[in-house]
Formats: structure tokens, sequence, C-alpha cells
């Protein structure tokens, strides 16, 4: 692999920018793992206990859950050995205390060792209205959650996932125009703080997610350097 890689990756941007898709990119392409704190908290949402249903409660309605929570599953996720040799942070951090947990976590005592340290962080700069027609649109595989749009990305066999063979489709219970828009709003107010903590640290490169998937991957190659 050549000095320059990024491996290290956290993708930022507002819902429906295209982190899911580019990260699932960049993962089959770099053969690292990708993971999304919004896919960790579904799966969680899933359960059947007490927190399963608050988390359930707080996502479909488009809100951020508890910081502690998110943290505890970030670090759980992100230091399994399969992500020592680069990963790629998919929705977290999502609010400056996360931003400084998850540097604190990577410098604490237990996890320096590894060297993990962020070596870049991607923000995909969409327009709101871009974002409600690829929220609106999206629906994926309700087995190997690879994601489709109803305009922008059809499998290519019509009702059969290209990547599994499935034929069953999912969509999210917060995809709703109300619920996008009030992601939105809290995109604004609670994440965008975030991105002037990675810009000081001279992690963040900004990329116009506007153009279509394999547009936006390319640019994104050329910053990652493979
Ligand atoms: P999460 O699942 O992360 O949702 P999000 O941030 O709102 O982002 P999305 O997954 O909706 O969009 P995306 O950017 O991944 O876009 P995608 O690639 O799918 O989080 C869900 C919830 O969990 C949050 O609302 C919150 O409640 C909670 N949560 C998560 N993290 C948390 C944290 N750290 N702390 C607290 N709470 C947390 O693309 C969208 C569609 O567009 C797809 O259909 C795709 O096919 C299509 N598309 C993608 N790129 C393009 C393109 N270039 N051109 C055309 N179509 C495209
Ligand atoms: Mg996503």
């Amino acid at each position: 692999m050549p000095e320059t890689l990024k491996r290290n990756i956290v993708m930022m941007g507002a819902p429906g920018s295209g982190k899911g898709t580019q990260s699932a990119v960049l993962s089959e392409k770099l053969g690292i793992n990708a993971f999304s704190m919004g896919d960790i908290l579904r799966g969680v949402a899933r359960g059947t206990d007490e927190e399963a249903r608050q988390v359930k409660a707080l996502i479909d309605k488009g809100n951020m859950v508890p910081d502690q929570l998110a943290i505890r599953l970030m670090e759980k996720e992100l230091f399994k050995p399969e992500n020592q040799n680069g990963y790629i942070l998919d929705g977290f951090p999502r609010e400056l205390s996360q931003a400084k947990a998850l540097d604190k976590a990577l410098n604490s005592r237990k996890y320096a060792k590894y060297n993990m340290g962020i070596d870049l962080v991607l923000l995909l700069q969409v327009p709101d209205d871009y974002v409600i027609d690829r929220i609106i649109g999206r629906y994926a595989c309700a087995k190997c959650h690879t994601l489709y749009h109803e305009k922008f990305k059809q499998p290519h066999v019509f009702g059969i996932c290209d990547v599994c063979g499935g034929k069953e489709f999912t969509r999210r219970a917060d995809d709703t125009f109300e619920t996008v828009v009030s992601r939105l709003r809290l995109f604004r107010r609670v994440t965008a703080p975030v991105i002037p903590y990675y810009e000081m640290k001279g992690l963040l490169v900004c990329v116009d997610g506007t153009g279509p998937i394999d547009v936006v991957s390319e640019k994104i190659r050329k910053i990652v350097g493979y």
C-alpha cells in the first residue's frame, strides 16, 4: 500500500449525503471495515429489552441517542482487532463531546498502542433538496442491507439484490419528509460544530457530494490515495 494512503477515516455529512454509500465503496476498495453508528443503533433497536425500546423511539423520530450510549457502542466496535489495520467510521462523532471522547479513547493507555489515530475526516457536502430526494427514495436489501434508490441506484435486475440475491427490501422508519427535516435541523445545530474541530486539526477535507455516486467515489479515491 502507498505510504500516503489514508486508512483511518471518519465519514461526516448531513443525513442522506451519501456516507453509507461511499463508506461501502471505500470498504470494498481498501479491504477495510466500515461501520455506521446508525446501523449499530438499528441493531440495538431490534432487541426486546427496555434499552432497545428507548433507542427505537429516539431514532425513529430522528433524535439522537444519549451520548454515553453512542460512545460506549463506538468503543466496543472500533477497537475490535479487525479494525486495527484501518476503519471507516460513519456517523460518529455527531457531537463535539463525541469527537472529544473519540480522541480520548484513541490516545488512551489502553488503545494508543494500536496507532488508530484518525488520518482523514471526509465531509460530504450536499444541499438540502438533494438530501430530501435521496432519503425519500432510499430502500435497502432486507438481508444484506445494501443501499438502493428508486431513481439513482436500482439493482441491475429489478427486485433482486445485486450483492446477495435477496428479494425483500425495506425502508427506514426515519425516512419520512417530516423526520428528514428535523434530522437536518439537528445536523446543523449539533453536528456542524464538529466540523471546525477537525478543520483545526488539519484532518478535514470537504467533498462535493452532489454528482452521481461514481463521480463522488472518484473524488474520494483521489483524496484517500488508493
Ligand atoms: P444514520 O443511519 O447515520 O443516519 P443519517 O446520518 O441521517 O444518515 P443516512 O444514513 O440517512 O444517510 P447517508 O449519509 O448514509 O446516505 P446514504 O449513503 O444512505 O443515523 C440514524 C439515526 O441514529 C440518527 O438520526 C440518530 O437518531 C442516531 N445516531 C446515529 N449516530 C449517532 C450518534 N453518533 N450519536 C447519537 N445518535 C446517533 O444515501 C442516501 C440515498 O441516496 C441512498 O438511497 C443512496 O443510494 C442514494 N445516494 C447516495 N449517494 C448518491 C449520489 N451521489 N447520487 C444519487 N443518489 C445517491
Ligand atoms: Mg447511512
